[in-house]
């Protein structure tokens, strides 16, 4: 399967991902890498690692359906049966989702339906869950309420602060993310019901 990458930050899940591709009976290949400004460490590993990046910066254009829209292009351009936001910042609108509804996978810190948002680590800490983890689902028009694909759960230690918890549930993360696709690229995947399949890359 094609995959295009959407990060913001350091892009640690999408450098697992990466790994994950090296391997040729690996179902997946990272088509490129976007984000939502320039200079940002992931996509820095992708060029290094010879895989194509852009970035859209959201203040460079009038509005934000330009910016959702010229999203949807670079995207577009690679032609990916899948798109994957690893720890991409910024919500899609609907210019994206009319393209890519029900192939746009985000990555989640926390057990969906608890803690959505941008604090979903910190919210688990705060409330005081003694166990949370990461939740793979396809993005729909809300807010970390799309069809969930797959979880896995993280025990909170007793003197656990955010960035500790966060690093935890990332190494599970990642995991889920590299198993995740490999089981989607083969088999396809059921989103409430309905068969959804992507091609598999012809290695
Ligand atoms: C991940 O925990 C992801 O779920 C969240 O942000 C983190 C991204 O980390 N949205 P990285 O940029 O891949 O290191």
């Amino acid at each position: 399967a094609r995959v295009v990458v959407l990060v913001s930050g350091t892009g640690s899940l999408m450098r697992a991902l990466l790994e994950a591709t090296k391997d040729p009976d690996y179902p997946v290949r990272v088509v490129a890498v976007g984000a939502d400004r320039e200079g940002v460490e992931g996509l820095t590993h992708a060029e290094n690692e010879g895989v194509p990046t852009f970035a859209h910066r959201l203040g460079d254009y009038a509005s934000r359906e330009e910016w959702d829209g010229a999203l949807a292009e670079s995207c577009a351009a690679y032609e990916p049966d899948l798109v994957v936001s690893a720890g991409f910042m910024k919500l899609v609108g609907e210019r994206f989702l009319a393209r890519f509804s029900g192939r746009y996978l985000n990555s989640h810190p926390a057990l969906l339906p608890s803690f959505p948002g941008m604090h979903g680590v910190r919210d688990a800490l705060d409330y005081g869950v003694r166990v949370t983890g990461c939740t793979l689902f396809v993005v729909d028009a809300g807010v970390d309420t799309g069809p969930i694909l797959a979880q896995r759960a993280v025990e909170v230690r007793s003197d656990d602060d955010e960035h500790g918890l966060h690093e935890r549930i990332k190494a599970v993360e990642r995991r889920l993310l590299v198993e995740t696709l490999q089981d989607l690229a083969r088999h396809g995947w059921t989103v409430r019901g309905r068969k959804v399949s992507i091609g598999v890359t012809t290695n």
